[in-house]
């Protein structure tokens, strides 16, 4: 048997499958875990009525959506959304194809249950993901682009403004990200006279196109002044969402292991707790009527009810997926699933009122 059929045949036993990868850098894990999404038959979605929602005028079939950076080049969303994810946010797409930052560039930090990455936004390009997109089916599920600059750009204002162009009548929504920390200056756009023009300039380019719903994507490590500013400027505009959050370049809790001083971006456990709090706080000054899409740190099922209680309307994972393997969406669903039935938290926590209708922007 060889190596790639033996993957193959453990992905349905994954935790086995992932051992197996875990052998492997996690980049070309990475590379495998791809191949293996493409070749392995998926399970299909289980049905879970009660979790279903719309969001931005968006029908989405559960909260769980797989965030920005595992499916960059949109390869394999048709599978992530058949092993049980409501959505997929491919991306960061850039204009023009780019390698990113020099390898390695990923690190897995197990014992914290967190990766650290400075991957610099490699991927193929507009024109190789728009292509990949044209077989996107919406019946299957919610597929959105988060769109970025180049690293070399000379305006990078036009970079996202040729993004909303190429994706706007592809994609069910757009994310605009200025919260990666591996582009030198991204972070910039996050403030200010910057913010404002660029907010400007894709809503622009939106209005002369579809009307696909626009989201801001953030970074954990604004503090509340800066938060509250970039929140203010979201909410004097036609925005539908925020997504909250990025990865952080700090380093909240002490790592361990040899990578635990890499820079670049921390993603996973460390992140569950503090992003969640905060999103009490985006909820209360974005109102009601914006979405909000709750990210970092999620892997189980609690943490998933922990970001829809503090006030998201979905919830995105990517580091969960590296330790908990693609199966991961079917667990989560089955345990949300059984504490709607029991009116239980998923962790078997207190018993709470039946759950709210959701929410819809
Ligand atoms: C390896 C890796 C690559 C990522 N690439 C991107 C990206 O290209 N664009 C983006 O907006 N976020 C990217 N992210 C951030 C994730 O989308 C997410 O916001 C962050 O990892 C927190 O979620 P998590 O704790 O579930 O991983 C990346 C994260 C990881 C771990």
């Amino acid at each position: 048997m060889s190596v790639s059929s033996f993957l193959v045949d453990r992905l349905h036993a994954d935790r086995v499958g992932l051992a197996a990868l875990r052998l492997l850098p996690p980049e070309r894990a990475h590379a495998v875990a791809l191949a293996l999404l493409r070749r392995v038959p998926p399970p299909g979605r289980p049905p879970t009525p009660a979790l279903a929602r719309t969001v931005a005028g968006l029908a989405f079939a559960n909260p769980l959506g797989v965030a920005a950076g595992f499916d960059k080049n949109g390869e394999v969303f048709d599978a992530l959304l058949a092993w049980g994810f409501a959505a997929v946010e491919i991306g960061t797409v850039t204009p023009r194809p780019q390698p990113g930052n020099p390898k390695p560039r990923l690190f897995r930090l197990p014992r914290e249950g967190a990766v650290i990455n400075r991957l610099g936004f490699n991927n193929q390009g507009h024109a190789a993901v728009a292509r990949r997109l044209e077989r996107h089916d919406p019946a299957r599920g919610v597929v959105g682009v988060n769109i970025g600059c180049n690293k070399d750009a000379a305006d990078p204002v036009a970079d996202f403004v040729a993004g909303v162009e190429v994706f706007a009548s592809r994609a069910d929504y757009l994310t605009v990200n200025v919260s990666s920390p591996n582009t030198p200056g991204l972070r910039d756009w996050q403030a200010g006279e910057r913010l404002a023009r660029l907010l400007d300039a894709v809503l622009a380019a939106r209005d002369r196109g579809r009307a696909v719903p626009l989201f801001l994507k953030l970074a954990p490590d604004l503090d509340d002044a800066a938060l509250d500013t970039v929140l203010a400027a979201v909410a004097a505009r036609p925005i539908d969402g925020v997504v909250y959050a990025n990865t952080t370049t700090s380093r909240p809790t002490v790592l361990h292991g040899r990578h635990a001083g890499e820079p670049g971006g921390l993603s996973g456990r460390p992140l569950a707790a503090s992003t969640t709090a905060r999103l009490a706080r985006i909820r209360a000054t974005l109102g009601s009527e914006r979405a909000l899409v709750g990210v970092g740190g999620v892997a189980t099922a609690a943490d998933v009810r922990a970001k829809l209680d503090a006030g998201a309307d979905l919830v995105q994972l990517y580091t969960a997926l590296v330790y908990d393997g693609v199966g991961l969406a079917r667990r989560l669903l089955r345990d949300l699933a059984a504490a709607e039935r029991s009116g239980r938290e998923p962790d078997g926590g207190a018993v709470r009122a039946p759950t709210s209708p959701a929410k819809s922007a």
